[in-house]
Parts: C-alpha cells; sequence; structure tokens
C-alpha cells in the first residue's frame, strides 16, 4: 500500500508503462469518488481500544475480536511458547516436510468443539473454502449457494466443475426449487454462512436442514462469525439452533473470535478430511499455518471452552450498542449477532461518516461497493466481549454528534 502516493517515475522505467498507467487512472477514479480505502496504522494490540497513529487512542467497532481474545495473556504466551518450542517456521507443505504435532492436537481440539469427527487447518479460512468444493465435487454434482455468501465461497464455486445455483439471500422457496432442479445430480451441496458478514443475520439452519434430508442434500455451514459467537458455548449457529451434530460440513476462521491471528479450518466425517489431505490444493501447494498461530489458536479454544460467560458478555454488549443506537434514532439492520450494521447509501456517505466518527475517537469502518451492493452502502459495527460499558457509551455519544451533523437523526 503507498498510503495514496502517485508512483514515482523510477519504479515506472523498469514496468510496463500502460499498465502502470491505466492503474493509475483507475485509482485517481476511486479518490475522485470518495471510495479509495486507506489504512490506518495500529501500534498496539487488538482490544476494546486501540493506538492509532496519528491519531491516539481509539475505540475499535470494525474488529472481529468478538471475544478480546487477541491479547488475551493465555492466548498470547501460547504463541510465544510454540514460537520456543516449534520455531518461525513451518519450511514447507506439510505432507513434504512433515506436520507438527501442534496441528494435529488443534485439529482434534477444533473437530470436538464444533461437534464434528475431524477437522483439517489452513493459514486462512479463505483457503479452506477455496480448497474444499474444487476438490470434491465435479461435473456430476451440483452446488446451491446462497447470494449473499462470502467472497471465498463465491471463489470457491467458481474453481468448481459443479453446476451452479444461486439463490437469493434467505429464500427457502428458491432453495427448494434449486434442490428439486438439482435432482438428477449425483450430490447436491448447499452452502451458506452461518452469520452473514456484511448484515449480520443468521442463516435459517433449521430449514436448509430440514430440506437438505428430503432432497439427500449436503449442508456446508462456513460459521466465521457463528464460531465463538453463537450458541451459549460458542460452538457456532448448530448450537445457536439446537442443531450439533446436523451439519454435514463446517468451515471457520481462526482470525476473529479465537485469538483473531489467521488460520481456518474444514470440519466433518473423517473421509471428508483424508480427501481433503490427498486432494484440496491449498493443503497441497502451499504451507500449514505458523505454528505459533496454531499454538495461540489451541489457547483459544481452551479459554473459551473454561470461559463461556465470553459468550454472555459479548451479547450483554451486544444488546446495549443495539438498544442505544434505536434509542438515539439509528435504524440499525436487524440482527441477533455482534455485526451492528447502520445502512446509509452511497459508499462515499459511508466513508464520510466513518471518517468524522474517527474524529471523534471511534474507528469503525464504512463499507461500499462491491463489497455490499450499489446503494446499500453502510458503516458495520462490531461489537466484542472486551469493550467496557464505557467504552459502548463513549461510542454511542460520538454515534450521537455524527449522526446530527450529517442529519441521519
Ligand atoms: C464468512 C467468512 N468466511 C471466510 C472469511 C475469511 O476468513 P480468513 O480471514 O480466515 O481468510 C471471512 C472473513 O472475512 C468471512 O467473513
Amino acid at each position: 500500500m503507498t498510503g495514496g502516493r502517485r508512483w514515482n517515475e523510477r519504479q515506472v522505467r523498469f514496468m510496463n508503462r500502460s499498465f502502470v498507467e491505466r492503474l493509475g487512472g483507475e485509482l485517481e477514479g476511486f479518490r475522485r469518488d470518495g471510495v479509495y480505502k486507506r489504512f490506518n496504522y495500529i501500534d498496539s494490540p487488538q482490544s476494546a481500544r486501540v493506538k492509532m497513529e496519528g491519531r491516539g487512542e481509539v475505540i475499535i467497532l470494525s474488529s472481529n475480536n468478538y471475544l478480546g481474545l487477541c491479547d488475551e495473556p493465555e492466548v498470547v504466551e501460547a504463541g510465544r511458547r510454540g514460537l520456543d518450542r516449534f520455531g518461525a517456521g513451518t519450511g514447507s507443505v506439510r505432507f513434504i516436510c512433515g506436520t507438527f504435532t501442534i496441528h494435529r492436537e488443534l485439529e482434534q481440539r477444533l473437530a470436538r468443539f464444533v461437534g464434528a469427527e475431524a477437522s483439517l487447518t489452513y493459514v486462512s479460512c479463505w483457503n479452506a473454502n477455496e480448497g474444499l468444493m474444487p476438490a470434491c465435487l465435479d461435473e456430476k454434482d451440483a452446488v446451491i449457494s446462497d447470494a449473499l455468501n462470502h467472497a471465498s465461497i463465491i471463489d470457491s464455486i467458481r474453481l468448481c466443475k459443479a453446476q451452479r445455483k444461486v439463490y437469493p439471500h434467505s429464500d427457502m422457496g428458491a432453495l427448494e426449487k434449486a434442490l428439486r432442479e438439482a435432482s438428477s445430480a449425483r450430490h447436491r451441496f448447499i452452502c451458506t454462512d452461518g452469520v452473514f458478514s456484511m448484515e449480520g443475520d443468521i442463516t435459517r439452519l433449521p430449514d436448509i436442514v430440514e430440506l437438505a434430508r428430503r432432497y439427500d442434500a449436503i449442508v456446508m455451514v462456513d460459521d466465521s462469525h457463528g464460531t465463538g459467537v453463537l450458541g451459549k458455548t460458542g460452538r457456532g449457529t448448530a448450537e445457536h439452533y439446537g442443531l450439533l451434530d446436523e451439519v454435514d460440513v463446517i468451515t471457520s476462521t481462526l482470525g476473529k473470535a479465537l485469538g483473531g491471528a489467521a488460520g481456518g479450518f474444514t470440519a466433518g466425517p473423517a473421509a471428508l478430511v483424508d480427501f481433503l489431505c490427498q486432494r484440496s490444493r491449498p493443503q497441497l501447494f502451499s504451507n500449514a499455518l505458523p505454528p505459533t498461530v496454531a499454538s495461540s489458536a489451541l489457547a483459544a479454544v481452551d479459554h473459551l471452552e473454561r470461559h463461556p460467560e465470553l459468550v454472555a458478555r459479548l451479547h450483554d454488549n451486544v444488546r446495549f450498542f443495539r438498544e442505544g443506537l434505536l434509542g438515539l434514532g439509528f435504524k440499525p439492520h436487524p440482527s441477533q449477532t455482534p455485526i451492528i450494521p447502520v445502512i446509509v447509501g452511497e459508499t462515499a456517505f459511508a466513508i464520510k461518516m466513518s471518517d468524522m466518527l474517527l474524529d471523534e475517537g471511534v474507528f469503525v469502518t464504512g463499507f461500499g461497493y462491491p463489497v455490499v451492493p450499489q446503494g446499500q452502502a453502510r458503516v458495520r459495527c462490531q461489537i466484542s466481549a472486551a469493550h467496557s460499558r464505557a467504552d459502548l457509551q463513549a461510542a454511542l455519544d460520538a454515534f450521537r454528534k455524527v449522526g446530527r451533523k450529517l442529519g441521519l437523526i
């Protein structure tokens, strides 16, 4: 990232000029339209408040650090121990240069945690998703996907040879129609986010499971925003609905509630996991999760199992903040999760609102096209168990001030 600086002449001399000029022109367009993204540099751990370069301490409402485990001492210390024991690097792909025992231990724990027979870790959930569908489905199969599924599911489907069907968001009638149309396929593979990342709503899992049983389909849930967040003990969307053991395949991230560093996993039947070890391309052609991160993630699962009250605290905070926004006159998108989007319309407006909130000491990101559809740009608030009531009240005060200035309330 150049921090918005233009390319310099010396660099361009060694590169294809028309290519660099075309990119530069498009970047100018992003700036002109007010949709250019700038990085904010943080010089402290992710926590309820962070130290932002040039700003000082700000309250952060745009992190997936749902349980506050990013800087939990047990999680940090486990990473240190992992570094000492296993070193910094994996050296190569795990079937080539060896698999660390910490990966085996983490995978057994993750499988147990989400109620599956086995699991396999990747360097990200992006990779877990991308390595799933293309590995185990082909032309004889059909993938049926919710329209608002995460980009990594969309890309996985693009890489897969199965026929594709996309149903409008959470439209169970359309899902049933797609299942009927795919009746001659060898497998019908339904994929859905557990919690939709831009809306914050929860997938209609009981209906999906019922349809899957009726039409002999496989259910895959990407629970990246559900793991550690939903269900009494944080086991995710299936626990939320009392459907543990009813989901065939779960993918999730270690980069949000579970320590927030990086990593993802696929959990399901042992045969699936074994098959992915043989055929999943990000597994076969890319290094495993760094052992430091695997050690921290294992400590995060441990910590959560010993502290389910963190999940209750998270939801208390969610209720407090949502009610606070409603009390101020905002109309946050309905959801029962820590993702609370305030939809404002145009991308440039969402970015302006986010800049104004930052001026008030609240870091919350504005999202626009192409991350969300045109005209549905939003400021997406994310709540953490790490926030104190004082943090959340200060954030609400900033929303009041900015909302009034912008004529939103
Ligand atoms: C639903 C969903 N799936 C997958 C991912 C990717 O997770 P990771 O950061 O582990 O690649 C995200 C991250 O934003 C997500 O929201």
